[in-house]
């Protein structure tokens, strides 16, 4: 954990060199990268045998809260009795979501499918006895959605592995470096074995922080994948290997410089189902979404099954009034860009591809007309999304004799608001223009 918490702090500080895929030269990578920009919503799902005790996600024996045998005690009660791919695929169709990530192995090294390099599954040790990858992948291939598999580096169950308590370690990797490459083979032929029977469209790496780029031999995992799998996008959490950063549940203030980049952040407090009922609200939700999107980002939202498979109620309201507000308002988010630089507009905006139609976003209930800053364009027209209903923009303290615009003010009519957030469609003559001095006779 704090190896983590040193390395997110240093993705902050050095948003100019991002590490995440400081190795991979952006024009490479820009086609296969044209979907993940447009995705915008993803849903990350946190399946594992931690969901029976509803306890941490593997750090709960790291951590020592739990003895690392009844941890594993879990195994027992993982059930997947109710689980219906179709109905999750459905749920998160209905999200508008356009990729979801799910858990292939957590830190934990218990194996969500049937690997074929150890006994440590869900199909051989629990009474699940089925592989939950392939049917949940089929369910959203049917439904065009792209499937992400995350995969934990760190396997604190494997015995070549050094790292397993938080105060004990099985070894040094300098002192065995024999046993470290029986490793190494081990996880590099699950990634194998990932590639070859789900072709992932996006690998979901974790834990990197435990080792460098050269003891998980980095490049060589990123040309494994490739080599299967060409387009397959890989999240930065590879030690510099990977396409895109993800922001861990702190979000930016300022817009990322990186070129693609996705918060990942959970629905409550926690990763994995767990007994936490701190849920976020639809409004709180849609905000952060809201926020990131503008900010030429996508959001990861988390969910964590139970451990029959079925996915608790508050988690489901979520997903569907994030889903009805896509359905009204999803025209100002996908296939959009980021919006207007700070300064310009007080809340979170985006633009239409060729940047000549603006969208603002406005939170909650507003009071009083909304405010333009430095918009040289003429406007051709103003609409609510998914309303419809037409608004006369008023154009202030425009002096005749000055090339700087004037103010664009907007009165938005309560009747023609949304319940969490209502969006206006700025309809330009052009590309969007923007003046950035200092007033005056700049
Ligand atoms: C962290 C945690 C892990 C969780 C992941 C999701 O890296 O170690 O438990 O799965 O975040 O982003």
């Amino acid at each position: 954990m704090i190896k983590k918490v040193v390395l997110m702090a240093c993705t902050w500080i050095s948003v100019q060199v991002s590490f995440g895929q400081k190795n991979v030269p952006p024009a490479e990578i820009r086609q296969k990268m044209g979907w993940f920009a447009d995705a915008k919503l993803g849903i990350f799902i946190h399946a594992g045998i931690y969901a029976v005790n509803g306890i941490d996600e593997s750090w709960s024996f790291h951590n020592k809260k739990i003895s690392y045998a009844d941890y594993m005690k879990q195994l027992k009660g993982f059930t997947l009795k109710n689980y219906n791919p179709a109905f999750w695929a459905d749920l998160i169709q209905e999200s508008g979501a356009r990729y979801s990530v799910i858990t292939t192995k957590h830190h934990d090294g218990v194996a969500m499918y049937d690997t074929h390099l150890n006994d440590r599954s869900i199909v051989k040790k629990t009474p699940a006895g089925r592989d939950m990858i392939q049917p949940f992948f089929d369910e959203l291939r049917k439904r065009n959605i792209k499937c992400g598999a995350y995969y934990s580096l760190i396997d604190w169950s494997d015995d070549n592995y050094p790292g397993f308590l938080k105060d004990s370690n099985r070894y040094v990797v300098a002192n065995d470096y024999d046993r470290w490459n029986r490793f190494r083979s081990f996880f590099q032929g699950q990634i194998k074995e990932i590639n070859k029977k789900f072709k992932p469209d996006l690998w979901w790496f974790d834990g990197d922080w435990e080792h460098s780029a050269e003891e998980w031999e980095a490049q060589k995992v990123r040309t494994i994948i490739l080599s299967g799998n060409p387009n397959a996008i890989i999240n930065g959490r590879l030690q510099g290997w990977g396409d895109y950063e993800t922001p861990e549940q702190n979000f930016p203030v300022t817009r990322p410089n990186y070129n693609w980049w996705e918060l990942c952040m959970t629905s409550n407090d926690n990763w994995g189902f767990h007994h936490d009922n701190n849920w976020k609200t639809p409004y709180e939700i849609i905000t952060i979404f809201v926020d990131a999107v503008a900010n030429g980002g996508n959001l990861l939202l988390d969910m964590g099954p139970k451990a029959d498979g079925t996915i608790p109620e508050e988690q489901i309201h979520i997903l569907k009034e994030l889903g009805a507000w896509n359905k009204r308002n999803g025209e100002a988010i996908f296939n959009t860009v980021g919006g207007l630089p700070q300064g310009h507009f007080y809340g979170p905006s985006t633009l239409s591809k060729d940047s000549s139609t603006l969208f603002l976003f406005l939170h909650g209930k507003q009071n009083g007309p909304v405010m333009i800053k430095g918009l040289k364009n003429k406007i051709e027209q103003v609409t609510v999304v998914g309303k419809g209903t037409r608004l006369q923009p008023k154009i202030v303290g425009k002096i005749s004799w000055s090339p700087i615009p004037g103010l664009v003010y907007i009165n938005v009519p309560e009747a023609a608001c949304d319940k969490y957030v209502t969006v206006l469609k700025v309809k330009l003559d052009k590309p969007v223009s923007l003046y950035k001095g200092q007033g005056g006779l700049q």
